[in-house]
């Protein structure tokens, strides 16, 4: 078993360790709707809304209201911390997650940067990434003035795996005890391929003082394979991050959290706004993870599998359309785009990738993501699933954006 030689204690920031978190009268008397609260400074008239706040709202059989806006929101959000859990438990798993075990936050951006504030000391500690990946664990590094070291994912050879490199990873980790963070995102962006869980295993089992990230942002559109969220009972050093922006559809309330062993769940949650959860996003939230809830998300999932599918098939019978890299986990795809007909010996190649991206958007209306400056992505655009109708569109668009600069 891993992680023997990680200590919380030495591997997070000392200032975090020792932090007090931020407390308020209502940790010790709760807002019960018994007590009259004076002590938040906020107003007791109620919100700024000319909306008549009687009327309440149906969201997923459940009623939505907008009178406690006044209110400051609650700042540990257990009933969606459980009811989180309860979606991640395998049911295998003789350990509980629980929802000390979890973090809640303005998406998964925000978790992103709180390990970092968490473990990485500014100017002084490293993160390690695996590119082609997403480019907020940079961006968030950046930010707080902490080194990036990169070890490539496979993009060797005629048709590379995209998957992690355990032993190189691990090469660099022992060389260079500055690293506190490994962040791997599984199904990858832009990637789309699930991490083979060996690999992982692999990964998880090496000692070090250091924590791995694990991003599962589009877990549950993968093929094959579940969330490995349960492994942070397995393994001390393991954070396990996702979010409702993809599969439930709701990347406007800003809402993802983070399974993790306690103790660093702990210190995330010492360290974030005490209110970072507005009300409004919470009860959405809750009502999206509810049976309800999970109802809808698992048949706008089918929808968007079954039109993955149909880009697989229909994009392949176009003649510029190469290979699709990575996998088919996600809800969107890795594609190239050559520089002639495939059976003419067409190329993948970024000026065309270019011009077939910014003709999509400027012509066509289409907007979708040029990827071909990525590790290992030459000539590809990323496309993401659609209803029916755009991918229909996007088909013929694409077509005819072919026949106007061939
Ligand atoms: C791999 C990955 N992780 C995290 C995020 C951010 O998710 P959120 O909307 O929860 O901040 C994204 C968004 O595109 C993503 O692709």
């Amino acid at each position: 078993m891993g992680g023997a030689a990680f200590d919380l204690e030495t591997c997070a920031r000392p200032n975090i360790i020792a932090l007090q978190p931020y407390r308020c009268a209502r940790d010790d008397y709760k807002d019960d709707g018994n007590n009259t609260l004076l002590d938040a400074n906020e107003n007791s008239y109620g919100p700024s809304l000319s909306t008549d706040l009687s009327t309440n709202h149906e969201v997923n059989g459940s009623t939505l209201r907008l009178a406690g806006l006044n209110r400051y929101p609650d700042p540990h959000q257990i009933e969606l911390k459980q009811l989180l859990c309860d979606l991640r438990q395998s049911t295998g798993s003789l350990t509980k997650l629980k929802p000390d075990n979890v973090f809640v936050g303005v998406g998964s951006d925000e978790a992103i940067d709180g390990l970092i504030r968490c473990f990485c000391v500014p100017g002084v500690d490293k993160i390690l990434v695996c590119p082609p990946t997403y480019g907020m664990y940079t961006v968030a590094a950046q930010v707080n003035d902490v080194e990036v070291v990169k070890v490539p994912l496979e993009v060797e050879g005629q048709s590379p795996s995209f998957d992690i490199q355990p032993t190189k990873i691990k090469d660099i980790l022992e060389g260079d005890s500055r690293i506190k963070l490994v962040y791997i995102c599984s199904p990858g962006n832009p990637t789309g391929k699930l991490v083979d869980p060996a690999r992982l295993k692999a990964l998880l089992e090496y000692n070090w003082n250091g924590v791995v990230v694990l991003d599962e942002a589009y877990i549950d559109f993968a093929s094959h394979g579940k969330s490995l969220a349960c492994w942070v009972n397995d393994y001390p050093n393991l954070v396990v991050m996702q979010t409702l922006s993809k599969a439930f559809g709701m990347a406007g309330i800003r809402l993802g959290f983070a399974f993790a062993p306690s103790g660093i769940a702990g210190l995330l949650n010492n360290l974030k706004a005490p209110y970072n959860v507005s009300s409004l996003t919470s009860a959405l939230a809750i009502r999206a993870v509810s049976e309800a809830g999970l109802q809808v998300m698992r048949s706008h999932r089918e929808l968007i599998v079954g039109q993955r599918e149909r880009l697989v098939r229909e994009l392949s019978n176009i003649s510029r359309v190469g290979r699709f890299l990575g996998g088919y986990d996600a809800n969107f795809l890795l594609v190239e785009m050559l520089n002639g007909p495939k059976f003419l010996g067409g190329h993948p190649d970024n000026k065309t990738a270019q011009m077939v991206y910014s003709r999509l958007a400027e012509a066509k209306g289409i907007v979708v993501r040029y990827r071909g400056n990525e590790l290992g992505c030459t000539g590809c655009l990323r496309i993401t699933v659609g209803t029916e109708d755009e991918t229909t569109k996007l088909l013929e668009k694409l077509e005819e954006v072919f026949q106007e600069i061939a």
